[in-house]
């Protein structure tokens, strides 16, 4: 990398901020100790900003954001003085769809055995990459409500699938399963819903006749959940459409050990935009202010920006030391262990020096 890479840093609501704070250690460790050539810049997006100016992402600074960084680092949007969660989709959903970050990639691997929440299960069961399609679906918001408030009211969710949308998403994840020799498995909901999965059926049959080196499978999205609880090893790859990809997420970060360790990267592949990187979880109300949230999911987060920003070594590294923290009982209590947000922070980054 000849050029600096400017992060944006929006920390957001509830926990956001405390796990924010341990990631911009890392990032800082990254900088200094590892010569990655990081600028961050901070920005004060969030609740408070909402309350106080009516603005989630003000379009000036989105604008910045697209033409002037390599990728924005964010905590979590999400606040009870909020309720209708306007700030939190204008700043999220203003990112993902604005910048068009079709692949939200969702990776969950099990660190250690008795975090698995499945009785006679071993960590290594669990390795699961989920592909969620972000751009579209019933996200899209396209849709209204009529007599609103009455007894005959109406409200409408457009399903919005495109055939350009569905296509990219399946195909990186058979980009990414064939590149890391896995097993991909797409799920969709078509027995019921006749025409927008009815598109993800032929576009999974297309595009899975030019990866015949890649194991692949399909299930209705029901039975999906019902596999991954009886047998999730059978499980490596999964794709599937927005809402879907939202729900499996949590669902296999509780496999993998809880919300307080799982990552998330929004990206545009094959194309220029900054990527947005997050943990998967939300900004914990019930935690916030405290110091119990885990900081390992912000942690493994900037492990997969530092992949992006090409040092897939240093995401190793975070891995790694994740999991000797957590296996020596260094963290916090969802995990098991009795430390705070920041000495569990600081379990891993003493392990990273
Ligand atoms: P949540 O992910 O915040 O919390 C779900 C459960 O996981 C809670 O029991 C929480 O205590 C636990 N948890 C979450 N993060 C944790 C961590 N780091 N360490 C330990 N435990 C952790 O989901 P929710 O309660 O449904 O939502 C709270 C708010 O966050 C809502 O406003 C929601 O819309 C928002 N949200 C935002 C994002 C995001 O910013 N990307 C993602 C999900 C939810
Ligand atoms: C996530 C969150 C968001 C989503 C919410 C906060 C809108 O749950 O990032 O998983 O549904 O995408
Ligand atoms: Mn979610």
């Amino acid at each position: 990398m000849g050029q600096n890479s400017r992060i944006a840093l929006i920390a957001g609501d509830g926990i956001g901020p405390e796990v924010m704070r341990v990631g911009v250690r890392l990032l800082e460790h990254l900088r200094d100790k590892k010569g990655l050539p990081i600028e961050l810049w901070s920005l004060p997006f969030g609740a408070e900003y909402w309350l106080e100016y009516g603005v989630g992402l003000p379009d000036a600074v989105f604008a910045e954001i697209r033409d002037t960084t390599r990728a924005v680092l964010l905590g979590a949007l999400g606040d009870p003085r909020i309720p209708g969660h306007e700030h939190a989709r204008e700043i999220l959903f203003g990112l993902r769809f604005g910048l068009d970050l079709y692949a939200n990639v969702r990776p969950v691997r099990a660190l250690v055995d008795r975090h698995v929440p499945l009785s006679g299960r071993a960590a290594s069961a669990i390795d699961i990459c989920v592909f969620r399609e972000n751009t579209e679906g019933l996200y899209a918001g396209i849709g209204g409500q009529l007599r609103r408030g009455t007894a005959a009211e109406v409200a409408i969710e457009e399903d919005v699938n495109t055939r350009l949308g569905v296509e990219r998403i399946v195909r990186a994840a058979f980009d990414y399963a064939r590149r890391e020799k896995r097993r991909l498995c797409m799920s969709d909901k078509s027995n019921a819903l006749r025409h927008a999965h009815d598109l993800w059926q032929r576009v999974f049959h297309a595009v899975r006749s030019e990866y015949p080196d890649v194991p692949s499978e399909h299930l209705y999205i029901d039975a999906l959940c019902y596999e991954l609880v009886r047998d999730p090893a059978r499980f490596s790859v999964i794709v599937c459409c927005n809402l879907f990809g939202d729900i499996i997420s949590d669902l296999v970060a509780a496999l993998g050990g809880g919300l307080g360790l799982a990552p998330s990267a929004s990206l545009h592949l094959g194309g220029t935009q900054p990527g947005v990187f997050e943990p998967v979880h939300g900004s914990a109300p019930n935690l916030a202010g405290q110091g119990l949230a885990n900081p390992i999911a912000m942690l493994r987060t900037v492990g997969l920006l530092a992949e992006f920003l090409g040092a897939p070594e240093q995401r190793a590294a975070i891995e790694l030391a994740a999991g000797q923290a957590l296996e020596a009982g260094e963290c916090t209590p969802d995990v098991g262990g009795s430390l705070d947000t920041d000495a569990a922070g600081d379990a891993v980054l003493r392990r990273l020096r």
